[in-house]
Order: structure tokens, then C-alpha cells, then sequence
């Protein structure tokens, strides 16, 4: 399968959307994301700690957003080291990566984009902590640059899949602002949308953390793109009656047999979508497959505060004290997927072998 062909015009589409990181004149600028629809804050990132913060707190957030915050995040720690020798320059590489990978456990990307920086490290022949440093600078770029071409990738690979007239389903928010572009879940519809298409987008307000509400009806919204919230608890109900007729979600991790972990109430999305006959799609760039795991057992699930589950903002929903669970991720198994939109193209059972076939080798 070849890369699908992108029309030049969706860059300039693209340009207006908003944007979850920026590197300007060698700093490091994260939207705080926490703080969405009500306020849009870059906000500058000094140090390792701070970037670190900013992906636990979920600032920054998002599968591909988070492993380019961090490939940048690696920069912004080995600044301080710029003008030490390469030894010492190079000393302080690994324990930094491990460091910012530290940060959350669940989306693979995290760790790939780090590991993709280590292994440039160790490729390079750089003479001096200067050098490394502004080489590092450069693959930290080009990780930023690959994500929004594969972002263009899935758009122009799952946009087919919305045909005029439909109802969409997301979950959380796999969007710009989960990405460096068109976001993976909804390049499709931005493509769609692009191309005169007329939909609508159902966006599941994804609690506890309210990303589908916040961030993708927020972004659909300045887009023109037709958007409604629904609690996440009516997804049933409005397939029962007919109002949706296809789920695009993001993924943070595909384990080698096509098993996706995504955003907590995934799963039961699925579930909902097959009793109902709608079919469901997940939106994954090759940097967010996994195949050293090789069911979705294997995926890291985080875990979360209880405050997240046990108040709403700032204002306490359930008994002070009460036992609260909150598990921030689910692994939908392949059954229940029609197929994972890649930049390659959409991948369709049997996973583990097409996967293997499009993806094996190259990740
Ligand atoms: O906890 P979050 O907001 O980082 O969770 C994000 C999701 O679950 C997204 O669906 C996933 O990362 C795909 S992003 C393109």
C-alpha cells in the first residue's frame, strides 16, 4: 500500500488551525490545554520539569502531541549542558529521556519519539555539546514535521469513509490539538469538510476530564464544522435511533494484533457501535503502533487521581472520602474495529498480519 496523495491545498486549510506547540526561536510554547474553551495560554516551558508537569497535567495531551512535546521537552533539558563538552553534554541524555517518559504511561508515542532522539544521539558525530544539542533541535523538528504529514495522511486516507448526510461519532479528543495538524480521528473530517462535504459530528464530552466537550467542539466549532456534545452516556441512545452512522476515535497505543487502548469509554463505544451495526474506526499514525506488544493485556493503563472522578472542577460531586477508581485508558479488542485509518491507508483484519506486513521493520 502506497502513502495516500494529499491535495496541496488542505496546508493551507491547516494554517488555521490552532496549535498545541510551538518552537520559536529555540523555546519551547505549550497551549495549556487544561484551560480550554474558556482561555487559549501559550505558555512558555523552561525546563525539564516544567514539560514533564505539563504532560502529567495533561497541558499538553494527546498521543502524538505528547511524544512531540517531549522530543522538544529532551531540547529544553540538555540547553543548560549546551556549552559542556560532549561527554558531559551526552552524559545527561538518557537520564533526562527517562525522566520525561516518566511522565504517563499509556501512549506509546511518549516513549518513541525519546527513543528516536537517543538513537540520533548515538548515531551522531557531533564534536562538541553545541553541535548535539542544535542536531537534537533539528530531529526534535522534524518529529514535529513528520506528525502533521501523517496527520494529512489519515485525513486523506479516512475522508472517503464520511459520505454526505452522516452522523459521526468521536470520543475525547483525537484533533489538532492532540497533534501537530489535522489531529488523527478528525482529519478525516477536516479533509470532509474541505472538500464541501456535508456531516455532522457527535462529540462524546469524554469524562472525567471533559476533553470532547472542552477541546474537540472547541476546535470543530471555530473549524465551521457541524458540532454537537452529548453526554457520554446517550452514544446509545442516539445510535438506537439512527443518528450516528459511523465512530472515527484516536488511539494511544495498537498492540501488534490490532487490540487499541484510547481514552477511558472507548470501549463501551465499540460495544455500543457493534450491537448497533455502525461501524468503528480508529485513526492511528505508525507512531502510535506498537509492535514489540503484542495484545492490548500488554498496554500500560494510567491510572489517575480520585479527584478527577470525585469532583467537577473545583466543586465536590461524591461524599468526601469515597473510593474512586479512575482509570484513564481502555483496550478495545480488533473485533470490535472496522478498521485503523494510517497514513498508509485504512488497515483491516486480519491486523496482526497486515500490520506485520505495512508497519513491520519500519517503526
Ligand atoms: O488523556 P488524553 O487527553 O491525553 O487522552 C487522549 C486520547 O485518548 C486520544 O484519543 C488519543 O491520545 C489519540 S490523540 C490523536
Amino acid at each position: 500500500m502506497k502513502p495516500v496523495p494529499v491535495p496541496e491545498r488542505f496546508a493551507e486549510f491547516e494554517d488555521r488551525l490552532p496549535r498545541a506547540i510551538e518552537w520559536r526561536d529555540g523555546d519551547l510554547w505549550l497551549l495549556d490545554q487544561t484551560r480550554l474553551p474558556a482561555e487559549a495560554p501559550m505558555e512558555h516551558q523552561e525546563t525539564a520539569a516544567d514539560v514533564f508537569e505539563a504532560i502529567r497535567q495533561l497541558k499538553v495531551r494527546g498521543a502524538p502531541a505528547i511524544g512531540v512535546a517531549a522530543a522538544y521537552g529532551l531540547c529544553v533539558a540538555l540547553k543548560p549542558f549546551r556549552d559542556s563538552g560532549i561527554d558531559v553534554f551526552r552524559q545527561h541524555i538518557d537520564e533526562q529521556a527517562a525522566f520525561l517518559d516518566s511522565a504517563r504511561p499509556t501512549a506509546v508515542n511518549l516513549g518513541w519519539a525519546l527513543r528516536r532522539m537517543q538513537a540520533f544521539a548515538v548515531r551522531s558525530q557531533a564534536g562538541s555539546g553545541a553541535e548535539l544539542y542544535d542536531a537534537l533541535t533539528a530531529e526534535a523538528q522534524a518529529i514535529h514535521a513528520e506528525d502533521q504529514a501523517l496527520c494529512r495522511g489519515m485525513g486523506a486516507a479516512g475522508a472517503e469513509l464520511i459520505r454526505p448526510g452522516m452522523g459521526v461519532l468521536t470520543h475525547c479528543n483525537a484533533g489538532a490539538l492532540a497533534t501537530s495538524g489535522m489531529g488523527t480521528a478528525t482529519a478525516p473530517m477536516y479533509v470532509a469538510h474541505a472538500r464541501g462535504v456535508p456531516f455532522r459530528v457527535y462529540a462524546d464530552e469524554t469524562r472525567p476530564l471533559l476533553q470532547g466537550a472542552r477541546i474537540t467542539a472547541w476546535e470543530l466549532d471555530m473549524a465551521g464544522i457541524d458540532v454537537t456534545v452529548i453526554t457520554d452516556n446517550m452514544a446509545a441512545h442516539m445510535m438506537a435511533t439512527g443518528e450516528i452512522d459511523l465512530v472515527i476515535t484516536g488511539t494511544d497505543r495498537v498492540a501488534a494484533n490490532g487490540d487499541v487502548a484510547n481514552k477511558i469509554g472507548t470501549l463501551g463505544v465499540a460495544i455500543i457501535a457493534k450491537h448497533f451495526g455502525v461501524p468503528f474506526y480508529v485513526a492511528c499514525p505508525s507512531s502510535t503502533i506498537d509492535l514489540a506488544c503484542a495484545t492490548g493485556a500488554e498496554i500500560p493503563i494510567e491510572e489517575r487521581g480520585a479527584e478527577e472522578v470525585t469532583q467537577f472542577g473545583a466543586r465536590q460531586t461524591a461524599p468526601q472520602g469515597v473510593k474512586a477508581r479512575n482509570p484513564a485508558f481502555d483496550v478495545t479488542p480488533h473485533d470490535l474495529v472496522a478498521g485503523l485509518i494510517t497514513e498508509k491507508g485504512i488497515v483491516r483484519a486480519p491486523y496482526a498480519e497486515n500490520l506485520a506486513s505495512l508497519f513491520g521493520g519500519t517503526l
